[in-house]
């Protein structure tokens, strides 16, 4: 165990992917489960609300900071067992075990590649791409109880997974997230599932074609961090697609069609859910109520390859970011009568 050293006043924006947001009062870095115990029950004992930061690429930081204490998770190790399996901790990179997997010929993950954020963070928000969720892959989820502070581990079920969606996400005060454990497909064979994939790739294509082609379309929305590309600043998607009735996928089209907005019904996009819902295109929405790509307001704005990531461009502030987004939800409400929800979190 390595000794729980709290920190002050330490900035949160350097840790974060949108470079945004102010300090946290108390600051500690944990890199084994010990020392995470510690620091629960260090904030327990003064008194102070404590959150888990990961890969802080799903996280809004406001302007004035966070008054508790910041656990910076980094248990980073990562052993792949036999017969596919794969038990992780929470702070290892995400996109280590995506590697690590697709060298092996092992399958599930090759679609979440180019995703930035650490391993602990994935089963949260139940983190999909490119026809895959990592909830299809989860074994176990190694978590700490914050009430009682004993170990313990879920099995998927227990874990409530939806589309970006989980128990973990509904209740943070329940548990903190430490380790993963994962059961990956040994037969080599890759998801073509999503239909801008298939278009790319045959279904037949090795896991390795799989990973690189979504890279690249990935490359193309500017959704993989690249420190030389202007859009980087961002949590990825800022709103979920929203899940909709069929009825109200229709109106929306129908709407759509007779304002100008879409050549047809079939060009309106939306995709079936599970459930018998119908997903409606977040990006699209916006796009069409009138906010194009690229779109400016300071600091802040919309991404110049993909209208679903807002971003920052340097030198703004949390305040801005978060108006801009009542603006973008305000236009689409009142465009289409869809109430868009923010996806990444907010450190409250
Ligand atoms: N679209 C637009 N304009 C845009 C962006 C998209 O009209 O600026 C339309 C596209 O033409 C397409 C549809 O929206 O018809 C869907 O677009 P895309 O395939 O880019 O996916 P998405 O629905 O916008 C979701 C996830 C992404 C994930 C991709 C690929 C959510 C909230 N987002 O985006 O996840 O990478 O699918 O599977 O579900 C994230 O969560 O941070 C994230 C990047």
């Amino acid at each position: 165990m390595t000794d729980l050293e709290i920190q002050r006043d330490v900035p949160l924006a350097p840790l974060t992917t949108l470079e945004l947001g102010g300090p946290a009062r108390f600051f500690a870095r944990v890199a084994d489960t010990e020392t995470l115990l510690a620091a629960l029950r260090w904030a327990r004992e003064e008194g102070h609300e404590a959150v888990v930061l990961g890969g802080g690429s799903n996280l809004i930081v406001p302007d004035e900071g966070y008054p508790g204490l910041v656990i910076h998770m980094a248990i980073g190790d990562i052993d792949f067992k036999d017969g596919g399996r794969v038990e992780v901790g929470a702070g290892v990179p995400w996109e280590v075990v995506v590697d690590g997997a697709v060298t092996r010929g092992w399958a599930g993950l090759e679609c979440l590649t180019g995703i930035p954020g650490s391993t602990g963070a994935t089963p949260i928000q139940n983190v999909g791409a490119y026809g895959q969720e990592v909830s299809e892959v989860i074994a176990r989820v190694l978590v700490v109880d914050r009430e009682s502070l004993a170990l313990g581990d879920l099995a998927p079920e227990a874990c409530e997974f939806g589309y970006r969606d989980s128990m973990f996400k509904r209740e943070p005060g329940h548990y903190v997230v430490f380790g993963v454990h994962f059961a990956l497909r040994t037969d080599g064979a890759g998801t073509v599932r999503y239909a801008e994939l298939e278009k790319n790739v045959p279904r037949s294509a090795s896991l390795g074609e799989i990973r690189s082609k979504v890279l690249d379309l990935r490359r193309r929305k500017s959704m993989v961090v690249d420190p030389d590309d202007p859009n980087r600043r961002s949590a990825g998607s800022f709103f979920l697609n929203p899940v909709v009735t069929s009825a109200e996928a229709d109106r929306v089209a129908a709407l759509a069609v007779a304002e100008g907005l879409a050549p047809n019904i079939a060009s309106v996009p939306r995709y079936p859910t599970a459930s018998g819902e119908v997903k409606l295109a977040a990006g699209w929405l916006i796009e069409k109520s009138g906010i194009a790509k690229g779109t400016r307001r300071g600091a802040v704005g919309l991404s110049s390859k993909h209208a679903l990531a807002l971003i920052h461009h340097g030198g703004g502030t949390t305040t801005e970011l978060l108006s801009f987004a009542d603006e973008v939800r305000a236009r689409v409400k009142d465009r289409f009568g869809i109430s868009l929800q923010r996806e990444p979190r907010l450190l409250t």
